[in-house]
């Protein structure tokens, strides 16, 4: 099957990088939010990047924001993706909120259409069981920054089938990216390991081990790390990284993987790292 249309839904920090690889590889993409200024903000986000990759490459930054813009449609209506080939998901990390996306999906969608989540961490099977098609859901998870990392996890679920995941393996190839398979169990691979590196950086921070900036030089300078565990949670979202924390627990059933009280109580105060200019550091 050729995939040439492709739906994008959320574009908040993960939905506007995916939107844009693809719309970078050619394909014709729809990015769907729920309000009109968010995807204003996206497409701007985009722009800027498609315009700093295009510098770096010796390539003119117009013409590059223009082929961008041919590309890329934003919506915030939903059934704009009843033609698409493939949609990936990219909405909050809560599961009531896929599946409703999944079931609507499922009942506009051509019975060819793949439809993948982004998910860091809820089950690919429980997601495919919201529709009809379980054999043609499959877990497609770019890491955040989507146009400089190389990996998409492929996660299968327990129903599906071969000839997806040859697509979305390809799909993924065709983008530049280096797809790797993980099983569906909470968090897969990446956040399994990731998460809580974090999470025990949050309690040093919270019992006074050293400061968030001091945290996270030792990990920089002493684990060669880009980034040390507290900024990377900021530059994540820690929201994202509470949810993650709570699915691992909740999946897995050891208390090893409790969020911090630190890193929650934060997400209740609002400071969820850069998408709001304050976390564990401040952003201007
Ligand atoms: N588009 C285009 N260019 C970008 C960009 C983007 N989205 N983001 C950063 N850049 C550019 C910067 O502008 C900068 O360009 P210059 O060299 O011209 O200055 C360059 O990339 C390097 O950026 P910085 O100098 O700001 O910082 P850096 O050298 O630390 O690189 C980084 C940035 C690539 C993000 C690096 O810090 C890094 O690899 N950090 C770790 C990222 C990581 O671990 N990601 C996984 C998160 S977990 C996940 O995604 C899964 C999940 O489910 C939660
Ligand atoms: P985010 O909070 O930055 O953005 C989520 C977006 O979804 C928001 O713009 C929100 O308005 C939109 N949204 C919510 N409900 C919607 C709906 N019903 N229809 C359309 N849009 C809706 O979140 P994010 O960090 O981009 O995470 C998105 C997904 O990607 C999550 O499943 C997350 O676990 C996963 N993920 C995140 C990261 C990361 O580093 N942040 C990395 C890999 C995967």
């Amino acid at each position: 099957m050729s995939i040439q249309k492709v739906g994008v839904i959320g574009a908040g920090t993960m939905g506007n990088g995916i939107a844009q690889v693809f719309a970078s590889s050619g394909l014709d993409v729809v990015l769907c939010d729920t309000a009109q200024p968010i995807l204003d903000k996206a497409l701007a986000k985009i722009v800027g990047s498609v315009r700093k990759l295009a510098e770096k490459g010796g390539k003119d930054p117009a013409a590059a924001e223009a082929d961008l813009r041919a590309k890329i449609r934003t919506t915030t209506d939903l059934e704009s993706m009843r033609d698409r080939d493939l949609v990936v998901e990219a909405v909050v990390e809560r599961l009531d909120v896929k599946k409703s996306i999944f079931e609507r999906l499922d009942a506009m969608c051509a019975p060819h259409a793949i439809l993948a989540s982004n998910t860091s961490s809820i089950s690919i099977t429980v997601i495919g069981a919201a529709t009809k098609r379980p054999d043609r859901v499959i877990g497609m998870h770019f890491m955040n920054p989507v146009p400089l990392m190389k990996l998409v996890e492929i996660i299968r679920g327990h129903l599906t089938s071969d000839a997806t995941t040859s697509a979305i393996l390809d799909m993924s190839k065709a983008l530049g990216k280096t797809p790797v398979p993980a099983n569906d169990y909470p968090g897969f691979v990446a956040n399994r390991i990731l998460m809580p590196m974090i999470n025990e950086a949050a309690f040093a921070l919270m019992e006074g081990v050293a400061t968030a900036q001091d945290i996270d030089e030792i990990m920089k300078l002493g684990c060669n790390h880009p980034m040390g565990p507290l900024a990377l949670a900021d530059f994540i979202g820690l929201d994202v990284c509470v949810a993650i924390l709570d699915v691992l627990h909740e999946g897995l059933g050891d208390d090893k993987y409790r969020a911090c009280p630190l890193l929650r109580r934060m997400v209740n105060a609002g400071l969820l790292g850069r998408k709001t200019g304050r976390g564990f550091h401040s952003y201007a």
